[in-house]
């Protein structure tokens, strides 16, 4: 089919993306708004629009705009995510920071080990943190558990989280040690997908959570944060105010991990760096 391209005018493109920078902290520069024009033609079309100045009545009418912020937020965003994705993170987990944090003293007492994804996207990252914690306590005995908190503003990414179910071509990320272990594979030929098995879904809660909001119903404290690869979509106040409310739930001595292409220099936070992309909170005494 040949369908026209509906063109988006500047002061639509203004009110869109003050409506996605007010309601998500994603900023959208000038330049975006060809990406942007392009990624809505399917949405308008399937709401039978033909214009951007039909889906801007359509979307500000007050009983619309929650329902459609939820499609808008995954064509403004970028969900690309995969299993163990920057691998050194979880090694660093695994062979240096839990046999610190796993105390020796207190043997004899389960100890419970905190992690939060921060923007989990499909989930992939909160699968790698728990294999990677239950791998550490099958291999060392070490009376511990973990529970794992995964949060992002996507209804559609947190629903393929909480299936933990993955197409087969994914396997590809995860090592090859775990495959047995952790993965399920079904028979379906012609739609061959993995899924994780049950008893590590059960240590993750995947729930919605906009990291904007002032008042995010996050009360657990923890030893692990990943906010990975989804700093890049604020402005610097808002990585910074994001940042400082992240970092009030870190346990003191408690690590922030964020992305490889991420950083945070001249943001003056109460962390210090202990590994590239990796930092420590610092504790109120130092
Ligand atoms: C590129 S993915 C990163 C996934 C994973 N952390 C990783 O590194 O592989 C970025 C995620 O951030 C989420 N996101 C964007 N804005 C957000 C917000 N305001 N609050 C929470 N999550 C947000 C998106 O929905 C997306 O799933």
């Amino acid at each position: 089919m040949n369908f026209q391209i509906i063109e988006i005018k500047d002061n639509e493109f203004q009110r869109l993306s003050n409506l996605v920078s007010d309601k998500f902290g994603i900023k959208l520069p000038v330049d975006k708004r060809i990406m942007f024009q392009s990624r809505f033609q399917s949405r308008l079309r399937e709401l039978g629009m033909d214009s951007f100045k039909a889906y801007c009545d359509f979307i500000f009418k007050p009983e619309n705009t929650a329902a459609e912020l939820s499609k808008m937020i995954d064509l403004v965003s970028t969900n690309k995510t995969d299993f163990f994705r920057e691998k050194e993170h979880f090694d660093l987990i695994y062979n240096r920071f839990l046999p610190e944090l796993i105390d020796e003293k207190k043997k004899g007492v389960r100890q419970l080990v905190n992690c939060w994804s921060a923007g989990c996207s499909n989930g992939q990252e909160a699968f790698s943190l728990a294999i990677t914690l239950e791998e550490y306590k099958l291999k060392t005995k070490a009376l511990v558990d973990y529970q794992i908190l995964g949060t992002d503003v996507s209804e559609s990414v947190l629903n393929i989280a909480r299936s933990g179910i993955y197409p087969f071509s994914e396997i590809g990320m995860i090592p090859q040690e775990y495959w047995k272990k952790y993965v399920l594979k079904s028979k379906d030929q012609k739609n061959p997908r993995i899924k994780i098995i049950q008893s590590i879904q059960s240590k993750i809660e995947f729930k919605y959570s906009n990291l904007v909001d002032n008042n995010y119903s996050i009360s657990r404290m923890f030893h692990f944060i990943f906010i990975r690869n989804t700093l890049i979509y604020f402005d610097r106040e808002n990585q910074y105010k994001i940042l400082m409310k992240v970092i009030d739930r870190l346990l003191p001595g408690g690590y922030l991990f964020i992305g490889h292409s991420e950083s945070l220099i001249n943001l003056n936070l109460p962390i210090r760096i202990v590994s590239p992309s990796v930092y420590q909170k610092i504790s109120n005494e130092e």
